[in-house]
């Protein structure tokens, strides 16, 4: 059986989650589900980073221990995770022990195959970004994604020999051994790579809130260095149990926002290189949004929670407006005040309106019965609409937005046909075979909808087969078989019920 092992990061538990971590995660649970659709053994990660200046900050000024502040902001995500109906097969916290016990052997290993050595650092450091900024990249002084002024950090530290590894990471990324997705963002990445790097710190000595470096428990793993380790410690890495490893590393696509694309395509790659370790299949780099023009960011303020989202439109509803908005990949902004007009377009007279209009017209004609197959002309031109949607394998590609347009294309073309052909006159006028014809094709391209819409919106795509009468009996199929023309079984009973949508 093909595996398929997709990751998100693994995100700071300094705040509550916002609507940028929701949208990695529902669109790495869009990937996930349409891989298990396709038969594939599918593990699916996430969890949160929990060490660091940031997080230890944020438990001070809580007034909490910083371990019992993790847990309370780690379970916040995986709450959200449940109401985004998220089937991740693991969450890994980097608290955990078995993910310091992993940590604790990469870097001894690191320091056995002489990858890292000891050093002093002296720069400018931001703890919003937790990272090391260079005069160049501050605006008026300040970091420009956290507006403020990073603090002059002076400390020995130890070094990973990352000017040795370069030249192999950017051959990997050049022949897309490691495939850096969009292109653009390759191309960004070769650019830093052609530029030249410079060695990087992995432990900090002023910072007491992390895993201490195994050969120095004075200094601890600097945040970034250890959590992206999460990706094998996760699959039992340094434990006596490496069977998971074993199966599902390398990662076939590692999911983020751009904005950390270099931590997870150059450092982590270089040092999985060091360890002897393979290096992941491929790194999706989507966009960012902003709010109204703006980055949205737990510092700045303007945070969306997405409790409130779902609470307003539903769970589908919610994953299906977040990744709806503009190509996956791009850059894009968000106007959340335009939600409620797209879902009554999209959802409640798109999809929700097309599955009534045609149930109910099956319960009106035919006694709420699953019409014969009749083979024609236009009910075949319908087996090769669905056809050529699946046929694009637009999820293999990450392709999201295009493939919720070409699904919108085929609804549109069905509130069209339906428009054209009148069923009603034809049944005034008695033309019942007819009638029957269309209708079996129309619910069977229902069928299809049903599975296309379901990694989208699972709840929404298992009421619109059961209403079909189908999804008992296609719940354990697969793909090959549910993407089949023909399937739905003439003498079923059918069953408009309450709308998928209701209007809002
Ligand atoms: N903890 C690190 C990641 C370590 S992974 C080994 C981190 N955490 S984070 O909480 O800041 O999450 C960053 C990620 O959240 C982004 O890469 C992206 O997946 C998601 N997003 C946060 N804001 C976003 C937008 N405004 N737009 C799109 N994605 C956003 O970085």
């Amino acid at each position: 059986m093909k595996k398929f092992y997709i990751t998100t990061p693994i995100y700071y538990v300094n705040d509550q989650p916002h609507l940028g971590h929701a949208y990695t995660t529902v669109a790495a649970d869009v990937l996930a589900r349409y891989h298990r659709l396709l038969g594939e053994e599918v593990w699916f990660l996430t969890g949160t980073d929990e060490h660091g200046s940031k997080v230890a900050e944020a438990a001070e000024k809580a007034k909490m221990e910083p371990l019992k502040f993790c847990d309370l902001y780690s379970s916040k995500y995986k709450m959200l995770w449940d109401r985004l109906s998220v089937e991740y097969s693991d969450y890994i916290r980097t608290t955990e022990e078995r993910h310091i016990d992993g940590v604790t052997k990469f870097m001894n290993i690191l320091k056995e195959k002489d990858a890292i050595y000891e050093g002093k650092y002296e720069g400018l450091y931001c703890r919003g970004c937790e990272k090391f900024l260079t005069e160049k990249e501050l605006v008026d002084g300040k970091c420009p994604d956290h507006q403020r002024e990073p603090e002059h950090l002076s400390e020995k530290n130890y070094f990973f020999k990352l000017k040795d590894y370069q030249e192999n990471v950017k051959k990997l990324v050049e022949t897309n051994e490691i495939l850096v997705e969009p292109a653009r963002i390759k191309k960004e990445l070769l650019g830093l790579l052609n530029q030249g790097l410079e060695d990087f710190s992995v432990s900090r000595e002023s910072v007491k809130w992390g895993i201490p470096i195994p050969f120095n428990p004075g200094q601890v793993i600097y945040v970034w260095v250890e959590a992206v380790q999460n990706y094998i410690t996760a699959l039992g890495f340094g434990s006596k149990d490496e069977k998971k490893l074993k199966k599902f590393w390398p990662a076939n696509v590692q999911l983020m926002a751009k904005d950390i694309i270099k931590f997870h395509a150059i450092y982590w790659p270089a040092m999985l290189l060091a360890a002897g370790i393979d290096v992941p299949r491929e790194i999706f780099a989507h966009g960012f949004f902003t709010i109204d023009g703006q980055k949205m960011s737990k510092s700045l303020g303007n945070v969306i929670d997405p409790n409130d989202l779902i609470d307003k439109f539903g769970c589908d509803a919610t994953r299906y407006l977040l990744l709806s908005q503009f190509p996956f990949g791009q850059d894009g902004d968000l106007k959340v005040d335009k939600f409620k007009e797209q879902y009554n377009a999209y959802l409640a007279n798109g999809v929700g309106n097309l599955a009534s209009r045609v149930l109910n017209m099956v319960e009106k004609y035919n006694d709420g019965k699953v019409p014969k197959r009749q083979p024609s002309e236009a009910t075949d031109a319908w087996a090769n609409i669905v056809k050529a949607h699946w046929e694009e394998k637009f999820l293999e590609k990450e392709k999201i937005f295009e493939y919720l347009e070409s699904w919108a294309r085929v609804m549109k073309r069905m509130d069209e046909e339906i428009e054209q052909i009148k069923p009603w006159e034809l049944a005034k006028k008695g033309e019942q075979e007819k009638l029957e014809r269309y209708l079996w094709a129309w619910l069977e391209v229902l069928r299809h909808l049903g599975w296309m819409i379901y990694p989208f919106m699972p709840d929404a795509a298992k009421k619109l087969l059961s209403k079909l009468g189908t999804y008992e009996r296609e719940k354990s199929e697969r793909f090959t078989q549910l993407t089949e023309w023909g399937r739905i079984k003439p003498g079923d009973k059918v069953n408009k019920g309450e709308a998928l949508f209701p209007r809002i």
